[in-house]
């Protein structure tokens, strides 16, 4: 966002997440539009997020996971095990921080994207010299927490972490690319970068807007 490069790709697996991007880049005002109008309350908020969506139009589709992300618990991204967005109602407070300019100036900067659902890998694979590619995977703890199960309900796995930081490894080795990852400051996590750059971030978000924590238990790696 920051960099607001000329061409870009941007990729996610999760459809829903896609369908956000692309309905704002497509249709901001309708998104806007919708978004605005979706009444509040926590009656209504479990009968936008238990509905049957699948076969409403993009901008419709875009508004309703904006909605659920802004009043749904925390901002929660959390799924049952068939795939429905199963996070409770947490009140209004987060849902006007979002206005109508923020989502025409994303449209504006979507615009010179290709936004794509996809694996990383099939995405990683595509680069070329003087690409410079960001990272954002699903924080994890290290292999042990995983084993201990007290994270097992995403789907990226610590094999997925494995196989992305073989794969950046390779890329690395291969292309002149930058690439720069926020990941997760589990020993395991930074055991797997130990031949990159790894800068701890020293204060994390809060759920509430403009309150830092003050451990984020975050890192910055890069191969820079
Ligand atoms: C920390 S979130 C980042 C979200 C995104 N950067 C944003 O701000 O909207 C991690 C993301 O990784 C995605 N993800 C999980 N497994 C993936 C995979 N194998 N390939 C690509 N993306 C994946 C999840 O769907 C999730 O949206």
């Amino acid at each position: 966002m920051h960099v607001q490069p000329d061409r870009a790709i941007i990729s996610d697996l999760n459809r829903d997440l896609v369908d956000l991007y692309k309905g704002i880049r497509n249709y901001p005002h309708k998104v806007w539009e919708t978004f605005e109008r979706f009444p509040e309350g926590r009656e209504a908020y479990y009968r936008i997020r238990d509905m049957e969506y699948r076969n409403k139009p993009l901008y419709y589709r875009a508004a309703r996971i904006l909605y659920l992300n802004r009043t749904c618990f925390k901002g929660l991204w959390r799924h049952s095990p068939n795939g429905n967005f199963n996070v409770g109602y947490g009140g209004e407070e987060r849902r006007w921080v979002v206005a109508h300019e923020n989502i025409v100036e994303l449209s504006r900067i979507f615009r010179k994207a290709s936004i794509l659902q996809a694996d990383f890998e099939i995405i990683l694979n595509q680069c070329q010299d003087g690409d410079f590619i960001f990272l954002d995977p699903p924080y994890k703890p290290g292999e042990k927490e995983l084993l201990e199960a007290h994270y097992t309900h995403g789907r990226f796995s610590f094999e997925d972490q494995v196989r992305l930081s073989k794969k950046l490894k390779e890329i690395s080795s291969h292309y002149s690319i930058r690439w720069l990852m926020t990941n997760s400051s589990n020993h395991d996590i930074c055991e797997l970068y130990k031949d990159f750059n790894i800068a701890r971030i020293p204060k994390g978000t809060s759920n509430v807007v403009g309150v830092y924590t003050s451990n984020s238990k975050e890192v910055i790696v890069s191969n820079y």
